[in-house]
């Protein structure tokens, strides 16, 4: 069975049951701030599932176009993919588990739809745990159907539970069905480890929503979430090894052939797998109106096209083939998503450019690489590239580990591996606490006196620049519930005028009250936005940004005033040599 048919007969089959056939939402969750992409078929009915009408109605079907880029580090391997179609069905407080388990099992066994025969199939349910019980109710339903004890698993949450797609809403127990691809007849007992038994199928029975606070309560309506990914189920009906042996991929893969100039091999390489993949997803993502960035969405897509353009390296192609790859998956699939035939073009060019941008990233990182083993005397023994350098080009120029290590064996170094994991951990570890810390700032103390000076200090930042010059940058702050403390770069001992002046604008700028604005971003883009406070290396690191409209933009950690209004009257009390070409201002505020 082809993949077409098998959306055909899902569609057609929950139709017959009463469905109404839905259209794939955007990649891009329309009103979900906590999730990048759309993960599931689930994912765009929330509100519906949380109580609210559906225009058509308590039963729905569709195929939805997913993302799940949790996966990602497992592409090349048969069955994970970046991109994938979810084929699904909904019951918005209208059927709940018998009915949900008999259309799920009539679907899969009837001689009229896929006619698999039940001895290759298997099942979980949930097993319980402190917050929920035994799924009973399934495992009785299953057993009515005819379903044996022994293909019938019981396993915990990390196994039988799903959702939300979010941090919080809608989740519940579910069931699974796998089916048997290995030779000969499937084991009597179920063991979900073997890996020959492949999850095909996901029944979620939703009775909880889940709160910000991890707590669990019940779902005014009871729902059925269903979700059988179309690639996998495609692979195993058709007795192929892997999504990728399926007409899905088969002209992504003959493109990538063709683009070598070799003949189809008998075994497809990970690096294959990986630009069919990421490429595929590629598309789809630009479709909907994403391009490369440093941010969000865009940053996925930018590693997605990167990491093909490496792979594609490996393999002996470059020179614009992505846009070329582009080109096939827009044939392939758009007949069933026609933005993809009305973005065709837009597609192709960002591809292209972002192909070319990395071309150059590439450049200046291998220049940078050169400098920095240029700086190794040659007659050191054992030449080391340092973790930490290793993750400089990594976060600057998007060198991977691999493809540093490569150029360092050319020149007869080494890359210090763990310094580069240390470097690479302590990173993730900042981005996580920064993202935590998002409102709470970096100061220990939060009361209202800290943060309506630390708004002050960058009121008074933008008043030395103005004054002074654009020399003038901060060396060090401090800051008490009683004053700040501020020490920058300037040579001479500033004038009572300049003072003055000084104060002077500080002044205006409360007087005016004016909204601090809290923003969050990559360096990169905080840079290009002119904003200020810059401190060390710090590329790649997502960052908060306040900006003072009109006065100020800098990096801080916060925590602010929200309006300049509440800062009452800005004095400074002193003005003195820090060090050498290092001034100090101490300055209070007053009500
Ligand atoms: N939302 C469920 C899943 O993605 C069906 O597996």
């Amino acid at each position: 069975m082809k993949a077409k048919e098998l959306r055909e007969k899902y569609l057609c089959f929950f139709r017959s049951k009463g469905h109404a056939l839905i259209g794939s939402a955007p990649l891009i969750p329309e009103n979900d701030p906590t999730c990048l992409f759309t993960t599931a078929g689930m994912h765009p009915l929330v509100p519906y599932l949380l109580g609210n009408k559906h225009p058509q109605g308590q039963r729905l079907a569709n195929v939805q176009k997913c993302i799940r880029t949790g996966d990602i580090d497992e592409v090349g391997d048969p069955v994970h993919l970046t991109f994938f179609e979810m084929l699904g069905n909904w019951s918005l407080g209208d059927y709940f588990k018998k009915e949900a388990i008999e259309f799920s099992f009539e679907f899969l066994t009837s001689p009229e739809w896929l006619n698999i025969p039940l001895s290759r199939l298997a099942f979980t349910v949930f097993a319980g745990d402190t917050d929920c019980p035994f799924d009973q109710e399934a495992f009785d339903q299953w057993r009515r159907l005819g379903v044996g004890e022994s293909r019938i698993a019981r396993l915990g949450k990390v196994h039988n539970w799903w959702g939300p797609a979010g941090q919080t809403g809608p989740c519940g127990p579910d069931t699974e069905m796998f089916y048997w691809t290995g030779d000969g007849e499937a084991p009597a007992l179920f063991d979900p480890e073997d890996k020959r038994w492949v999850e095909i199928w996901n029944d979620v029975f939703m009775q909880y929503d889940k709160q910000a606070d991890g707590s669990y309560l019940p779902l005014q309506q009871r729902n059925v979430d269903t979700g059988m990914g179309l690639e996998r189920v495609t692979a195993v009906l058709q007795g192929k090894a892997s999504c990728y042996d399926t007409e899905l991929f088969q002209p992504i893969l003959q493109c990538i052939d063709a683009l070598r100039g070799v003949s189809a091999p008998a075994v497809r390489s990970d690096s294959e797998r990986i630009i069919a993949d990421h490429l595929r997803a590629a598309v789809f993502i630009i479709a909907d109106g994403i391009v490369p960035s440093n941010v969000d969405q865009g940053y996925v897509l930018r590693r997605l096209i990167r990491r093909s353009i490496r792979e594609g390296r490996k393999l002996g192609i470059a020179d614009d083939f992505t846009s070329r790859i582009g080109t096939v998956v827009i044939a392939e699939f758009g007949d069933i998503y026609p933005e993809l035939r009305q973005q065709a073009d837009f597609i192709r060019n960002e591809l292209a450019t972002e192909e070319k941008l990395f071309a150059l990233a590439l450049e200046k990182g291998t220049r940078e690489f050169e400098k920095l083993i240029a700086k190794v005397p040659p007659h050191v023994v054992k030449k080391v590239i340092s973790g930490k350098n290793a993750f400089f080009l990594y976060e600057t120029f998007g060198f991977p580990l691999e493809l540093t290590e490569e150029m360092a064996r050319e020149h007869g170094f080494e890359v210090d591996r763990e310094g580069f994991d240390k470097a690479y951990r302590k990173h993730q570890e900042l981005s996580r606490k920064g993202a935590e810390q998002k409102f709470k700032g970096g100061l220990a103390d939060n009361s209202a006196a800290t943060a309506a000076l630390h708004t002050a200090t960058h009121l008074l930042h933008a008043a030395l620049r103005q004054v002074l010059g654009t020399h003038v940058a901060q060396k060090g702050s401090n800051i008490t519930a009683e004053r700040l403390r501020f020490d920058f770069c300037h040579e001479e001992k500033m004038t009572p005028e300049q003072i003055a002046a000084v104060q002077r604008l500080v002044n205006d700028a409360i007087a005016r009250k004016i909204p601090v604005e809290i923003e969050e971003m990559t360096v990169e883009d905080a840079c290009a936005q002119g904003a200020i406070g810059l401190f060390g290396d710090r590329y790649g690191e997502r960052v908060t940004v306040y900006t003072i409209a009109g006065v100020s933009k800098e990096i801080c950690g916060g925590p602010h005033a929200k309006n300049t209004g509440e800062l009452g009257h800005f004095r400074i009390t002193k003005e003195e040599s820090s060090s050498r070409g290092v001034r100090r201002i101490k300055a209070v505020l007053e009500r």
